[in-house]
């Protein structure tokens, strides 16, 4: 290898491991985004800030073995619509699905790339600010978007994000999140059966919680 490809090589992944303690508010974490697309571009999982595709399946799996998508699909937080792939390659059927990201690099290029598809649609939204129009859609997914504290209370951004997108949803939705103690490093964690009985008693939903007490990420679906 060239030497000065191999230093461009460590660069990239020095600034792969490179992660903030956390954002003011869900403007700057998109911001964030935005700079890992513009300096990442060419590496989707680094820039979405997977190990690698495996583990991005591997999600993704989970998630719909939780909530099988049906009708309008909600993806929050989409980054760059990898989920579309997913479901393609899984002939996972759906009428719509909408892409809502807080990065407008994302969204831009999450547009360019599904460009030619009518029921694919993206938007850029912070749905703290913004919120969702109520039971537009028929399941939701926030994947890999909840692994940051935002603002001075990022329990209470958390819940509004799951609470808002829940309330957008007719049928539920799957969010995954971090739990303690299982890896260094981690910004932000919720032990998962505290966070499901919030959610059950805040959002009267029916919670189901998919996590095998080893793996750092785990899941939750809530339903109506
Ligand atoms: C790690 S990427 C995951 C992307 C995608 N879900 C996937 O699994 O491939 C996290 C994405 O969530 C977005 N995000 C974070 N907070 C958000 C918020 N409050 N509203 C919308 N998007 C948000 C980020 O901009 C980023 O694109």
């Amino acid at each position: 290898m060239k030497p000065l490809r191999s230093i461009a090589k460590k660069l990239k992944k020095r600034m792969f491991r490179y992660t903030p303690a956390g954002f003011p508010d869900s403007e700057a974490c998109g911001a964030f985004y935005d700079a890992r697309f513009g300096l990442l571009k060419g590496d989707d999982m680094m820039v979405l800030e997977y190990s690698g595709i495996e583990a991005q399946q591997r999600l993704f799996t989970r998630a719909m073995t939780l909530l099988p998508p049906h009708g309008q699909i909600l993806d929050l937080g989409c980054g760059l619509g990898h989920l579309i792939l997913y479901l393609d390659k899984k002939h996972l059927t759906y009428a719509g699905y909408h892409g809502i990201d807080v990065s407008s690099r994302m969204i831009d290029e999450a547009s360019k790339r599904y460009s030619g598809r009518s029921m694919v649609s993206f938007e850029r939204c912070d749905v703290l600010k913004d919120p969702l129009p109520p039971a537009r859609y028929d399941t939701g997914y926030i994947l890999s978007v909840l692994g940051y504290p935002i603002g001075d209370d990022p329990m209470k951004s958390m819940l509004g994000i799951i609470e808002n997108t829940f309330a957008a949803c007719r049928t539920g939705i799957v969010f995954s999140h971090l739990a303690p103690g299982r890896k260094e490093g981690l910004k932000f964690t919720t032990v998962p059966e505290e966070l499901a009985a919030r959610c059950e008693s805040e959002l009267g939903a029916k919670v189901e919680i998919d996590d095998d007490g080893e793996n750092f990420t785990y899941l939750i679906a809530l339903r109506h």
